[in-house]
């Protein structure tokens, strides 16, 4: 416990755990100059919402004054059709952030343990702080989720285990690695598969958790809106978790979670399938480009299941820094990676065609000058 609040002595003492959570780094917005840029750091949709979304948001509009529906009926039940799953099981949030902060708060406290993998999402230490659980990275393997490290981590203390699949290196599990790590687990624990990039897996070895959480009472799945969907400033996610997980989240959740306007603009969303048969094949035709472009220049790049691509500097850290700092010079935004201890990558949205094709010649004008 705190004995004191070094930012306020002698005032409010926050919970334990409060003040060790480092504080949310968003991917960068702005460039140092100001003026327009190429935003690449956080993984949005190269090509944004459908238009039907958008014009259901902006019907949603005209009826701000009424409060939303605390259960997200019609938005659970176009899931549900849409997936093949039963809507009693859909619990839909405020982005899927807010259900994995739920999925803490219900399933773990202080004396517990939350492991996640090494490269997971940063999110997952922080929802285990906030509740007063302890978060215990396991390392990975190639900068994938190494099962047997997983397994071998679990203690009496264990709760819950976070496993984004795909990973935030872009890596991805089968279906039957989740499988083998899943009968490594004591039916105690909570298995989270965050599959927020399911959407653009090509891999058929890949099941994003859907017939896990049928087939088990300790797994839950996590999808999120603000990816595939291009709808990440909505904030919406959803989860789909065993009646007895979905009970829990319903009785922690606020009763008036997912707006009016998100609720009807995610349901749009589902019924638009061509939108997200476009987005899908851009971001498998611009991710293979970006990743042979990059590869060209002469950079190592991580293989890559989702819509952004990982690479790594040869020279390390500062190239890395220099190469993030080359690129915002000309307002190209990606993402440095020292959140995650790997100071010597960067992360790239697969964008648009012109912001890939920024970008390929802003690094490679960098990488010819460093020569
Ligand atoms: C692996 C992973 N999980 C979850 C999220 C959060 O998604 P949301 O916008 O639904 O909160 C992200 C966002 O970047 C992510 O990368």
């Amino acid at each position: 416990m705190n004995a004191s609040n070094p930012w306020q002595p002698g005032g409010p003492v926050p919970r334990a755990g409060a003040l060790e959570i480092a504080p949310y780094v968003p991917g960068q917005s702005r460039a140092p100059h100001g003026g327009p840029v190429i935003k690449l750091s956080s993984n949005e949709s190269a090509i944004g919402p459908s238009p039907a979304a958008v014009a259901a948001y902006r019907q949603a509009a005209e009826s701000l004054h009424r409060y939303p529906d605390a259960a997200s009926a019609a938005l659970r039940s176009a899931l549900a059709e849409m997936h093949g799953i039963d809507a009693g099981g859909i619990v839909c949030g405020d982005g899927s952030d807010e259900l994995l902060h739920l999925l803490a708060l219900g399933y773990a406290g202080p004396g517990d343990e939350v492991l996640y993998s090494q490269y997971g999402f940063v999110v997952y230490p922080m929802a285990a702080l906030s509740v007063g659980a302890t978060p215990r990275a396991v390392p990975e393997r190639n900068y994938t989720v190494d099962v047997g490290a997983m397994a071998a981590a679990v203690t009496d203390e264990t709760r819950i285990v976070f496993i984004a699949n795909p990973n935030s290196t872009g890596t991805c599990l089968a279906a039957a690695e989740i499988e083998r790590l899943h009968a490594a687990l004591p039916a105690r624990v909570l298995l989270v598969l965050d599959a927020a990039y399911a959407e653009f897996v090509t891999d058929d070895a890949y099941e994003p958790g859907i017939a896990m959480v049928r087939d088990h009472a300790n797994v839950v799945m996590t999808r999120t809106f603000s990816k595939a969907y291009g709808l990440a400033g909505l904030r919406l996610g959803w989860c789909f978790a065993p009646p007895a997980v979905a009970d829990v989240l319903n009785r922690l959740r606020g009763p008036f979670n997912v707006t009016a306007p998100a609720q009807a603009a995610g349901v749009a969303a589902l019924a638009d399938i061509a939108f997200l048969d476009t987005v899908r094949a851009h971001n498998s035709e611009w991710r293979s480009w970006l990743a042979a472009e990059l590869k060209g220049l002469g950079l190592a790049v991580l293989p890559s299941s989702a819509n952004f691509v990982m690479t790594r500097f040869a020279a390390g850290a500062v190239q890395a820094a220099a190469a993030l700092a080359h690129l915002a010079g000309d307002g190209i935004l990606v993402r440095g990676m020292g959140p995650y201890g790997l100071h010597d990558c960067l992360r790239i949205t697969v964008g648009d065609e012109r912001s890939m094709r920024a970008l390929v010649k802003s690094l490679g004008e960098f990488l010819e000058a460093a020569e």
